[in-house]
């Protein structure tokens, strides 16, 4: 068991959440991979348990649950679905920009319904032309009496289309480059707000992905996060934090993976005995375990320097999200090749995993990106 500074009501409510997902997400996840289709009973059951509600502080009605509890959370539901553990990590993503940088009235303005599950979260700052480099962006807000207007789309957007609010982040000053970049919140209803194309991925199917498009979209001048020109600190800053998130969906991932593997070793027989018997197995079995349980460490590490209120730790979550992706990708090809061909049918779950597991080495900034954060603080941190 890796290393966890939990209370007991933690650990609890950590095993409640394990057996939620055992029990209710585990028998949807092969459905909602097949059909591709949102699922929203397993957002309601989320809402309903109050899962969702782990990223708000108390006073907005949330749990107020710790960045290490949250990640551990997110590892549980991904262990059994992957779609499932992105749906409490969106919501998380979405709404960090309001509570690093949002007003009182912000937070008390959207915090209840989104810790409620009533609604939910998106993030959007990648765009057609701006992916790794987030800068480039060309979505721009004029700003026009009390009204910002935005004019331009983004692309590759989870939730994008269902979340009634979206952190927008938009050029305000094109002559700044990075400071000239703000955020705001966006509510789906708001006029010039619209869905464009919905992504057919290779995994997490049931995530909805869509393109969002501004047309003279009409935001107040109040929805502005922080002050004009803060946004691009924003989106790190977030990032720094969120990435943790999707290194805890890759550890659920590679270890739903490794308990398939591992059971499957124990049952299937060949040459008259368990294949676990050999040491091929064997020893594919302890390095898949060894991966998943470094990885989780990782994990953990990076959000209890977050809630240690810890300088410094965005290396730490970028190490974490990039080593434990690249585990999940590893072990869940691992995981195929101990089920043979049945690995590589869609009767057994681990092609889907293999499949889930590579988004996580992509998305909230690719590996590649992660190594530049990571080597960037070496090179600058005293
Ligand atoms: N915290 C605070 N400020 C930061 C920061 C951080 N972690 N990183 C950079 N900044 C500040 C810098 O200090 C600098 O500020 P000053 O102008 O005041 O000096 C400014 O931001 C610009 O920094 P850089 O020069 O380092 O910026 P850059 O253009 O070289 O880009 C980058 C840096 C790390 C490559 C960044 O572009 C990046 O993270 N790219 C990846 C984007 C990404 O992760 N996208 C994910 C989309 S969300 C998603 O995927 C969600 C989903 O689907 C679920």
């Amino acid at each position: 068991m890796a290393v966890a500074h939990v209370s007991d009501d933690e650990r609890e409510l950590i095993e409640a959440i394990r057996e939620l997902a055992q029990e209710r997400v585990a028998p949807r996840a092969a459905e909602i991979d097949h059909s591709g289709e949102f699922p929203w009973d397993m957002k309601e059951l989320l809402a309903g348990h109050d899962i969702l509600a782990m990223p708000f502080p108390q006073e907005y009605e949330g749990l107020g649950s710790s960045e290490l509890v949250i990640a551990m959370a997110i590892e549980e539901l991904s262990r059994c679905c992957a779609t499932t553990g992105l749906l409490l990590a969106v919501q998380q993503l979405g709404s960090m920009p309001i509570l690093l940088f949002g007003s009182e009235e912000q937070k008390q303005r959207y915090f209840p319904r989104l810790a409620g599950g009533e609604w939910m979260a998106a993030f959007g700052l990648t765009e057609a032309g701006s992916g790794s480099d987030a800068a480039a962006m060309r979505t721009v807000a004029v700003r026009k009496g009390d009204k910002y207007l935005l004019n331009g789309s983004k692309r590759f957007i989870t939730n994008g289309g269902l979340a009634q609010i979206n952190t927008i982040f938009a050029v305000t000053d094109p002559a700044l480059g990075t400071r000239g970049i703000s955020a705001f919140i966006v509510e789906k209803d708001f006029p010039g707000f619209a869905v464009g194309r919905v992504e057919d991925k290779m995994g997490i199917k049931g995530s909805q992905t869509a393109e969002l498009i501004f047309t003279d979209c009409e935001v107040p001048a109040e929805n502005l996060l922080g002050s004009e020109g803060e946004g691009f600190k924003i989106a790190m800053m977030t990032l720094d934090r969120t990435r943790i998130g999707i290194g805890a969906q890759a550890v659920g991932i590679a270890q739903g993976a490794l308990d398939l593997a591992v059971a499957y070793a124990k049952q299937r027989v060949q040459f008259g005995k368990p294949i676990g018997e050999n040491q091929g197995i064997q020893f594919m079995l302890a390095d898949m375990a060894t991966r998943v349980e470094a990885a989780r460490l990782l994990v953990y590490n990076a959000a209890e320097m977050v809630d240690r209120g810890e300088q410094g730790f965005g290396r730490y979550s970028a190490m974490a999200k990039m080593f434990a992706s690249d585990a999940a990708m590893a072990v869940t090809s691992d995981a195929i090749q101990v089920l043979g061909g049945y690995g590589y049918m869609k009767e057994y779950p681990a092609e889907r995993m293999m499949r889930d597991a590579k988004i996580t080495q992509i998305y909230e900034g690719t590996n590649q990106i992660q190594r530049l954060v990571i080597a960037r603080a070496l090179l600058t941190d005293a």
